[in-house]
């Protein structure tokens, strides 16, 4: 157990065999609590941003486990093609495409809305859908497109969601995170990069870091509700935003990235295992804990935390 541990912080630690294919195969080897098949049946989970690489791979991975998936897609041609690729691999399952753009807070509240309306209750929420955008660009709303995506977009839902989460008992709320975070802190002086010259890394790497401050708000006003929430963050996989948002790192790591199966395995995980549901608030890759921060001015303060909730309820019209 003791080896075990020290290898797993080891593979963190060094980044790259811990980000890649290495790190997953190597863990899975003493990985105990696999999810039955089966373990989610008659349960509904939500995935953004389902029609591509980790979203797809959530969906097909929450249907195995016999979950009904609800995939929120902004193009729906896209969702039902990722749909067909998801039945043509577990034939008969209960998915489904509803439209949503994440960066537009209308389209957020309508798919909610629809929910509401058809369950009766949500095993989870999986905050999957991502961009990377090579120039600063602004929603019709005027907010910065990574934090209306990544940040805006996934407060609001959780927060409609919320009454069908809690009607659960046991539900999850999951961020999907990513490593670059680590090299950012929270910018809540500038939360929509209005200040410097724009760079779409690290406008990408600065709201994955609010994903994971504001896992750890939403975990506090749900704690004793009957729904966890958990940040992750996937290693390196080979899907479509990889492979055209960062196609030099593609080409650098190709070989040793992550299936997007592989990638998706924590998050999947995160809504299917019985464990996660008895902790709240933690960051995870590879099915374990990790730290949310390395270096010294990557910590968040409570204060700043505090005022990344304000912000967010203020920009989405929940104060
Ligand atoms: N792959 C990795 O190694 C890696 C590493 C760290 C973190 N991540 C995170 O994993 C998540 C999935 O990324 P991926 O690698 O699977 O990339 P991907 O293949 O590009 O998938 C991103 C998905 O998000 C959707 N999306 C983007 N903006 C949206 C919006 N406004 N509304 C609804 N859906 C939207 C995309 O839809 P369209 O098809 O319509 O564009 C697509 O389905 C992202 O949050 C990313 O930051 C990935």
């Amino acid at each position: 157990m003791r080896l075990t541990g020290a290898l797993d912080t080891l593979l963190d630690r060094t980044i790259v065999p811990g980000y890649s294919r290495i790190g997953y195969v190597v863990r899975r080897t003493w990985w105990s609590d696999d999810v039955p098949d089966g373990a989610l049946a008659g349960r509904t989970v939500a995935v953004t941003g389902a029609n591509s690489g980790l979203g797809a791979a959530t969906t097909l991975g929450l249907a195995r486990l016999g979950a009904s998936v609800r995939m929120l897609c902004r193009d729906t041609a896209r969702g039902e093609q990722a749909r067909a690729d998801v039945l043509a691999a577990c034939p008969g399952a209960d998915v489904e495409v509803e439209e949503c753009d994440l960066s537009d807070l209308k389209s957020v509240r309508a798919v909610a809305a629809r929910l509401r309306d058809a369950l009766p209750g949500l095993r989870g929420v999986v905050h999957n859908a991502g961009v990377l955008p090579p120039e600063r660009t602004e929603t019709a709303a005027g907010h910065e497109l990574t934090v209306a995506t990544h940040v805006l977009g996934p407060h609001l839902l959780t927060a409609e969601l919320r009454p069908l989460l809690v009607a659960d008992g046991d539900a999850r709320v999951v961020f999907v995170s990513s490593g670059g975070m680590y090299t950012q802190p929270l910018r809540i002086d500038d939360p929509e990069y209005r200040r410097g010259d724009y760079n779409g890394t690290k406008a990408y790497a600065r709201t994955k870091r609010m994903q994971v401050v504001l896992a750890g708000l939403w975990a506090q006003r749900l704690a004793g509700l009957g729904a966890s929430v958990h940040a992750m963050h996937p290693g390196w996989a080979d899907t479509p935003g990889i492979t055209d948002s960062l196609p030099g790192f593609a080409r650098v790591v190709g070989p040793i990235l992550r299936s997007a199966d592989e990638g998706a395995d924590t998050a999947v995980w995160l809504v299917g295992a019985p464990a996660p549901g008895r902790t709240t608030g933690l960051f995870w890759q590879d099915r374990a804990p990790r730290p949310t921060s390395y270096l010294p001015f990557t910590v968040t303060s409570e204060a700043d935390a505090e005022r990344l909730w304000d912000y967010c309820a203020e920009a989405t019209g929940l104060a």
